[in-house]
């Protein structure tokens, strides 16, 4: 059975681009795949994070996997840190990786610019990702397209220390859901939709309120050539909310501009609305029950057994692969 892995960074509530590009692609898979998610709270400790709220959003985190769907039976489910074998191994990742490589990832750029302050883990954050990674072998990483240069990194590492050591890591690739991959703010449709948006109007939260949902969309910035038309270049913020609404409803994005031919931007975003607000009210539901349940308990304690027993057999093969172990391996068999 192939195996598939992702993880999402608890530094603010999980938004609707967090579910459609990631979670949502997960809960397809689930049935066909040997499935690993878990809540990446290392990688968020790259930026300050208040340790309180940090703490309550990692149990909120692995709840909402819960509610958009993932089946704690079929999927491997635990929080990042759970397991020091990940970092360990990431440190060894790290002297396979050149400092060119790690510097040139777009979101360290970005991040390093807006403060010259940044720490050292903004620059091995996509090292520690490849440890995510890697670890498992899983095959195939569904992930919003920002993430696709981590994932492509992980992957020339693994290829750099295979050839350095010898096979040791299955090579993995990004998966990228057909509309959800990149889901823009609603008030400024040409930047991403993220948790850490300070203006929260534009950002559509799975934890929002559903009038406030309701309100947000009606608000979302449009243009004035009124046609529901997909033309991301022309029209950013129609093209959108058709892509949110084509991810939700399963429904083609040539359907819903057929069924809108003629018609206001008005009714297009009350079906939108009704589409998105129908669907989170039942996760919601769901999360409610969750949370307030024992059962996230037994479902951290089987998943992180299972990712370690898989971490410790890869860490201590890199060890022997890389020369550090008390072993003789010149008196080994291989
Ligand atoms: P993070 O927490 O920023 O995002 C989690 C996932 O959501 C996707 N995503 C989006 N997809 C569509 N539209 C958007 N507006 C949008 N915003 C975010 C992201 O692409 C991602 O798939 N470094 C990762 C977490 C991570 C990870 C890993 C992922 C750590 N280790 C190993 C995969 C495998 C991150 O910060 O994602």
């Amino acid at each position: 059975m192939k195996r598939i892995l992702t993880g999402l960074k608890p530094t603010g509530d999980l938004t609707l681009g967090n579910y459609l590009g990631a979670i949502k692609q997960m809960v397809n898979m689930q049935d066909e795949y040997d499935s690993i998610l878990f809540v990446a709270d290392l990688h968020a400790l790259t930026i300050y994070q208040d340790p309180i709220e940090l703490n309550e959003r990692i149990r909120k985190f692995i709840a909402m996997y819960i509610a958009c769907g993932i089946d704690p039976e079929k999927n491997t489910i635990y929080i990042q840190s759970e397991n020091e074998f990940i970092p360990a191994m990431s440190y060894l990742l790290e002297c396979t990786t050149t400092y060119g490589e790690a510097s040139r990832m777009i979101q360290f750029k970005e991040k390093s610019k807006q403060n010259a302050n940044f720490s050292v883990g903004l620059l091995t954050y996509p090292v520690l990702m490849a440890a995510d990674i890697l670890y498992c072998d899983c095959d195939y990483v569904p992930v919003g397209i920002d993430q696709k240069q981590h994932v492509e990194l992980a992957r020339n590492i693994a290829e750099r220390f295979n050839n350095r050591y010898g096979e040791t890591f299955t090579l993995p690739e990004p998966l990228l859901s057909e509309t959800g991959t990149k889901i823009y703010d609603l008030k400024n449709p040409t930047k991403k939709m993220s948790k850490s948006e300070e203006n929260p109007t534009g950002v559509i939260s799975m934890f929002d309120d559903l009038e406030t949902i309701a309100s947000k969309i009606k608000g979302a910035t449009t243009d004035s050539l009124n046609q529901v038309h997909f033309d991301p270049e022309n029209q950013p913020g129609i093209s959108n909310l058709l892509n949110i609404a084509s991810s939700i409803a399963n429904v083609p994005i040539a359907e819903l501009e057929e069924n809108f031919k003629g018609k206001g931007y008005g009714e297009f975003k009350k079906y939108v609305s009704e589409v998105v607000v129908n669907h989170i009210s039942e996760i919601q539901k769901r999360y409610e029950e969750i949370i307030n349940s024992d059962m996230l308990e037994k479902v951290l304690n089987k998943g992180i057994e299972r990712s370690r027993e898989l971490a410790k057999e890869k860490y201590e093969l890199m060890k022997i692969k890389m020369g550090t172990t008390r072993k003789d391996l010149k008196k080994q068999d291989n």
